[in-house]
């Protein structure tokens, strides 16, 4: 009798770089009936799953969209709500990461959230640092236009202080003073719940990453949607400016 093959885990390359705008867990809560925290609580069982769904796929770096610098003009008890989970969160996932070799690191203005996440974000970043191959990026307090301000502001100062040339133009050297200087760009960006928005969101990295919308809600976003945005992903051509024909092997 004929073995039955398993399924292969992706049909292509897998992208290095998949950053995700986790959308959706609003509605989620409001289609059942219930507050809007219960939905987030759910959305962090979600970015447990998806950071080890990610990982067992051969991504190198997931980047999650936790936080917006936009987000604080939302209700305060919704603020104080995810600001709680996020400690639960990290409480909760210090060990883990640990223990499966997982880089923790943030984006975003950390210094502006409250003094015990930020302990335990410079907690969680400081134990996990030497691991080199997976990273998990969490964008807290993240916005992409406060990003290029500070970064424009960070390279005006070494150009003051000699340690930058005013006359290098190259997008290398200034995009080191970006938040993302020791990660690739984002291959593929992934937004849940419908919405086919950028927010704010990586606007400088994600130049020449491809996008796929999903309509799933982020607390039902299983490993399955995971795999089917590497499958949309990989019937793209990444052609970067130059044509079709300059892609193809050429055949003398
Ligand atoms: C995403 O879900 C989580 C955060 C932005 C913190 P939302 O809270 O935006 O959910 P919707 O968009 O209202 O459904
Ligand atoms: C984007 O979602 C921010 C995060 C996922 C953290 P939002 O729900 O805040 O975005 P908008 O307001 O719909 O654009
Ligand atoms: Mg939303």
């Amino acid at each position: 009798m004929a073995e039955s093959i398993p399924p292969p885990a992706v049909l292509g390359p897998v992208p290095a770089h998949i950053a995700i705008i986790m959308d959706g867990n609003g509605r989620w809560a409001k289609a059942r009936g219930l507050p809007r925290l219960e939905g987030h609580r759910r959305g962090v069982e979600t970015v447990r799953t998806t950071t080890f769904a990610a990982r067992d796929l051969g991504v190198k770096v997931l980047t999650l969209y936790a936080f917006s610098v936009e987000n604080w003009k939302r209700p305060q008890d919704e603020v104080g709500g995810l600001m709680g989970l996020l400690e639960y969160y990290l409480k909760k996932e210090l060990a883990t990461f640990v223990r499966d070799r997982v880089r923790f690191r943030t984006i975003g203005r950390t210094a502006d959230l409250p003094a015990n996440i930020q302990k335990l974000l410079n907690d969680t970043t400081a134990a996990t640092q030497h691991f080199s191959d997976y990273t998990l990026v969490l964008a807290l307090n993240y916005g992409a236009r406060t990003e290029v301000v500070d970064a424009a502001r960070a390279y005006a100062a070494a150009v003051a202080a000699g340690r930058e040339n005013l006359n290098d133009d190259s997008w290398s050297t200034f995009s080191r003073y970006l938040t993302t200087p020791d990660l690739p760009d984002p291959d593929l960006v992934i937004r849940t719940s419908g919405e086919t928005r950028i927010s704010n969101f990586l606007l400088m990295q994600a130049a020449y990453a491809e996008f796929v919308f999903t309509p799933t809600l982020w607390p039902d976003f299983s490993k399955a949607d995971l795999t089917a945005a590497i499958a949309d992903y990989n019937r793209r051509e990444r052609r970067f400016g130059l044509t079709s024909e300059q892609l193809k092997p050429t055949h003398r």
